[in-house]
């Protein structure tokens, strides 16, 4: 994050800036315009708040709702990267919102509530992710979400509101309290405006309310039987916390539900670091591929892998990505994704040699420069990081 002098002053009017309609309608990208400038910060609930971002060339946002974006922040002398999903609809493609609910202890989520404001530059990566309704184009739609994990069901709603689109749709968002319920004046105006989309509020207890009429406790069968008796019609997306996502999956093998029309996201660090097969081989590597008969080797072989700053030395096998292999033995390294998709990895190869196969993760720039994503590369020399 940087405070620039040419940044926008918190109210000053933004539309009046030449560069603003001289760029209309160029969509933005990461690679383009590395950093977002914060316009506006608004207090969604007591401990969660929503970020506004523009790009300062004027350049408009395209993307798919349910994707993500990856802040690329520096606190404290650290590099340190989060994922944030994008809780603004494409439809309003002059500015980008994230949601982001202070988790307790954590580094990024409490930084940026206590230091992000508007006019402030942050460098973003993205958009990214495959989390999406207009992938999964669908009669009718049971959105399940608990606590953040709102964000991308968020983004998906105001879409279809914006478009107009009476879709048939069932929102049911889980929360700890009624206090805690993100978006839930927005959400009662959307289904107020569409005969077809319902909302129904979960919370595990009242919290300092005494006047709520919703249902406590916890999502269950029996009671998403209540609420959307046809749910087994419905293509499903769920987001949420470890746990949560734990909680609906099992309840849906319980109701004997197709998993082909079941979708999710986790925001849960430890549930996403599980390795994940090869992604797209038409994606660029970081070095030249090697000869068939010289990947065949590489494959077979095990490379020593350094890790120059925690000087911890591991192994890993040609075949494996160095992520895998770092906490198969034990080493704790950042990662969101595992996908090449999310930048949340990324380290300095201090020296040696990898094949890495990313999807949009990293910049060419920052190939050239030698950074590599650990999570979609595999050793073809021993190798030296800079971690
Ligand atoms: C695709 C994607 C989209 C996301 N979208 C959103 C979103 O829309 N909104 C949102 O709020 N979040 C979202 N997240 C989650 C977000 O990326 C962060 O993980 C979250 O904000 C917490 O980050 P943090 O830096 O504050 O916490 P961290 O510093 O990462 O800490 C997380 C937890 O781990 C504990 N912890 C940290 N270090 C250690 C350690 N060494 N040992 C033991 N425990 C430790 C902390 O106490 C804390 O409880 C998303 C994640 C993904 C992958
Ligand atoms: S963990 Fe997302 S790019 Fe590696």
């Amino acid at each position: 994050m940087m405070r620039d002098a040419q940044m926008l002053e918190p109210n000053e009017s933004r539309l009046t800036r030449p560069a603003f309609w001289s760029r209309l309608g160029e969509p933005w990208t990461s690679d383009a315009e590395e950093t977002l400038v914060c316009c506006q910060v608004r207090q969604e609930t007591h401990d969660v708040k929503s970020f506004f971002f523009m790009s300062r060339e004027g350049r408009t946002f395209v993307f798919e709702p349910g994707q993500f974006i990856t802040l690329e922040l520096d606190i404290d002398g650290e590099a340190i990267n989060r994922c944030y999903t994008i809780s603004s609809p494409p439809t309003r493609p002059h500015t980008i919102s994230i949601t982001v609910k202070r988790v307790p202890g954590g580094k990024v989520s409490n930084w940026l509530h206590d230091n992000l404001r508007a006019g402030d530059a942050v460098r973003v990566l993205g958009p990214a992710g495959v989390f999406t309704c207009a992938r999964q184009a669908a009669g009718k739609y049971l959105f399940l979400s608990g606590g953040s994990g709102v964000t991308p069901l968020m983004s998906m709603s105001r879409t279809h509101h914006e478009l107009g689109e009476d879709r048939d749709i069932v929102f049911v968002h889980s929360a700890r309290t009624p206090d805690d319920i993100i978006f839930a004046r927005e959400l009662e105006l959307i289904a107020s405006n569409h005969r077809h989309f319902r909302t129904a509020f979960v919370c595990e207890r009242l919290g300092e309310r005494t006047n709520w009429s919703g249902v406590t406790g916890f999502l269950t069968l029996p009671l998403l039987k209540l609420i959307a008796p046809d749910f087994m019609e419905r293509e499903i997306f769920t987001c949420g916390p470890g746990p949560y996502m734990k909680a609906v999956r099992e309840m849906l093998a319980d109701a004997g539900f197709d998993t082909s029309r079941y979708h999710e996201e986790s925001f849960s660090f430890e549930e996403t670091v599980a390795p994940q097969a090869a992604p797209d081989e038409a994606s660029p590597s970081a070095d030249a591929p090697s000869s068939p008969s010289s990947n065949a080797s590489a494959n077979a072989a095990r490379f020593a892998v350094s890790f120059a700053k925690s000087r911890r030395d591991i192994e890993c096998g040609g075949d494996q990505h160095v992520l895998e292999a770092a906490r198969q033995a034990g080493v704790r390294l950042p990662a969101s994704c595992t996908q090449g998709m999310c930048g949340t990895c990324k380290v300095k190869l201090l020296s040696g040699q990898v094949d890495m196969r990313h999807n949009g993760g990293i910049r060419q720039r920052e190939i050239d420069q030698g950074m590599v994503l650990l999570c979609c590369s595999k050793p073809l020399t021993d190798l030296v990081v800079d971690k």
